[in-house]
């Protein structure tokens, strides 16, 4: 989704802004442009519909300026057309944003009207380009000017902005995120620290309501009343991180081949102690997890599926009831006010997508019961704001198919069940006895090497992909604990193939989906060894009776005449969705493959949505 980077530096920011640029890429995007300027010059803008190596290409090489801001571009007001690029511009001032400015509307009439401004754009940030040079044409400067254009808004946003003839940069918060960072070569504004790699020493974030003002070397943040504010500085740890192939083709090929190192990693910590303390969420995190009372874990897309997945094991093994949520209907529901033993679990890679960070953002403006965040970025806004958090240390996720995290928020989802149990224990009565602990510690210690037996089915999973790519639709269905990683094999499919893809609990076939079979339809079962076996058997051989073609990965037990099966790596019974996830992820891969799908940018689709 949107990306925003701004940087100040002596020797001129055209590459420091192309290089964050593309950094930005892997969250989505559709178009992209740059504006630079420096002391006493006009702007320079340039846009591209399409890649940042576009906008490279389009640039002036000879000409820099000392200040720069870019942006990358998921359409929300307006087609993807070069005129809705961002920067948007109007008189001296240039403009990226992030968010939504909801009363773009009426702003756009009032300027049209009274202030006969003209509008080139069909989006909703060109009204503060106008409302930010009204400003700076009544004699207001730097944070003034921007408190002034920004208090006509409303709706969430994180802005940029470059005033011609000035060497600083102007940004606002609300609702939106972004930070400032300070480095060897100057400095800079982002919304994704990702996107700064190694340039950024330290970083502080915006709070609700800053403005900050960058000039050379220097940041200064203004509050919501517009007095001199300070925000914390902090090392930037992991900007470092390279993202880079390989050698494979695809990043989402090599991050699938990460998952059993993202799933080590993510309970490692945990299983060297031997045991998962409550000390691993956090302060206060033992009172908090003794006291819990009713769990709902909300998430959205792949990070909801493991959600799905979460909530039994906290059922199972704490014995407290939870409830899974899709993050932007649990936002809507009816419900009663939260009370002091709710726990709120929002889990999510990117730790900024809009409706959980809402959800979370609701749930804590009650005040009451504690909330915890599962996401893969520790610097992100849901990781901040929650009571406690735990991270999955899965690294850096380029692809916009959600692998090796979504295999990482189920290892910290079950460390979280194990640590809700073993807690419950000790002061009440919880189904985990110190026996289960013990022997669940042992299998989660394992599932790196069941992960890895996974994923050894690739070859046979790409046998399937065959013919699965010619398919005009596909259905995947399953019982019990693996019903989530049916809807996750639906999903990927769909995302990554453009293959209609519909998703079912097994035993809800003959109550509707099968009126879709007809001869040749692929229908893939997920069959564990496990108490639903029987049953699951029995609709897969009324789907097949119908014309389907039963494609089945499968615990050993499953038999079923004519059915192409794939076997599983044998493996505890509460553990048995991580087998089943790389073949689910392989298999839409290798569709996608091939059918030639952009496999690491799917269309329509960004890695972090941060609107509603
Ligand atoms: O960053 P999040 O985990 O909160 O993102 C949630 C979804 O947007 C994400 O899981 C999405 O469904 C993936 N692209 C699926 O592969």
């Amino acid at each position: 989704m949107c990306g925003i980077i701004g940087a100040m530096e002596p020797d001129g920011t055209r590459d420091t802004v192309f290089q964050a640029l593309a950094r930005l890429e892997y969250r989505g995007y559709d178009s992209a442009g740059a504006a630079f300027s420096g002391a006493g010059g006009a702007i320079r803008r340039i846009r591209v519909v399409g890649r940042v190596e576009d906008l490279k290409r389009a640039a002036i090489p000879s000409k820099q300026g000392t200040a720069g801001i870019g942006h990358t571009r998921w359409a929300t007001h307006g087609p993807p057309e070069k005129k809705n690029a961002h920067p948007l511009m109007a008189g001296r001032a240039a403009v990226v944003h992030n968010g939504v400015i909801e009363n773009h509307a009426e702003l756009r009439a009032e300027l049209t009207k009274k202030n006969r401004r003209r509008f080139s754009s069909d989006t909703d940030t060109e009204v503060f380009a106008h409302l930010l040079d009204m400003a700076l044409t009544d004699g207001a400067e730097g944070a003034e000017a921007m408190g002034r254009a920004v208090a006509r808004l409303q709706g969430s946003f994180a802005l940029a902005a470059l005033t011609a003839g000035r060497e600083m940069i102007l940004c606002a918060r609300r609702g939106a995120p972004i930070l400032a960072a300070r480095g060897e070569r100057g400095v800079y504004i982002t919304s994704d620290a990702q996107a700064l790699g190694s340039r950024a020493r330290e970083i502080a974030f915006l709070e609700d309501g800053d403005i900050a003002v960058l000039t050379p070397g220097r940041v200064e943040f203004f509050g919501a009343d517009g007095r001199k504010v300070s925000r914390k500085w902090r090392a930037a740890a992991q900007n470092g991180e390279e993202a880079a192939l390989g050698g494979h083709a695809h990043f989402m090929r090599k991050e699938m081949l990460e998952q059993p190192a993202a799933v080590a990693a993510t309970l490692e910590p945990m299983l060297t102690r031997g045991r998962i303390l409550p000390r691993f969420f956090g302060p206060g995190a033992s009172a908090t997890l003794e006291r819990v009372q009713d769990a709902v874990i909300a998430g959205c897309g792949t990070s909801y599926h493991a959600g799905l997945c979460g909530r039994r094991w906290i059922e199972e093994r704490a014995g407290i009831p939870c409830r899974a949520e899709i993050a932007s209907e649990y936002r809507g529901m009816a419900r009663p006010r939260p009370r002091a033993g709710d726990l709120l679990v929002a889990v999510s890679q990117s730790g900024e997508t809009a409706d959980t960070l809402g959800a979370l953002r609701d749930f804590r403006g009650s005040r009451r019961g504690r909330s915890l965040a599962i996401c893969n970025t520790a610097q992100s806004a849901m990781a901040r704001e929650a009571h406690m958090f735990l991270p999955t240390r899965a690294g850096i996720e380029i692809g916009v198919a959600a692998t090796k995290t979504f295999t990482a928020q189920m290892a910290a989802l079950a460390a979280t069940a194990t640590a809700m149990g073993r807690t419950r224990r000790i002061y009440h009565s919880s189904p985990m006895s110190e026996e289960r602990e013990k022997k669940g510690m042992k299998e989660l210690a394992e599932l790196p090497d069941l992960l890895r037996r996974a994923l050894e089915l690739e070859d046979e999973i790409a046998a399937w992909a065959k013919t699965i790519a010619k398919a005009r639709g596909v259905i995947f269905v399953a019982r019990g604990r693996l019903l989530p990683l049916a809807l996750e094999g639906a999903l990927k499919l769909k995302e990554l193939s453009y293959i209609w893809a519909e998703s079912c609990a097994a035993g809800e076939l003959k109550h509707g989906t099968l009126a879709l079979v007809e001869r040749g339809t692929p229908i893939i079962g997920l069959a564990g060894d496990d108490e639903w076996l029987p049953k699951t058997a029995a609709n897969l051989a009324e789907a097949e009776a119908r014309g389907g073609k039963i494609f089945a990965a499968a615990g050993e037990k499953f038999q079923m005449k004519g059915a192409r099966v794939i076997r599983v790596p044998k493996c505890p019974e509460w553990l048995s969705p991580f087998v089943f996830a790389p073949p689910m992820q392989m298999l839409a891969y290798h569709a996608a493959l091939e059918l030639g799908a952009d496999i690491d940018k799917p269309r329509n689709l960004a890695k972090s949505v941060t609107v509603e």
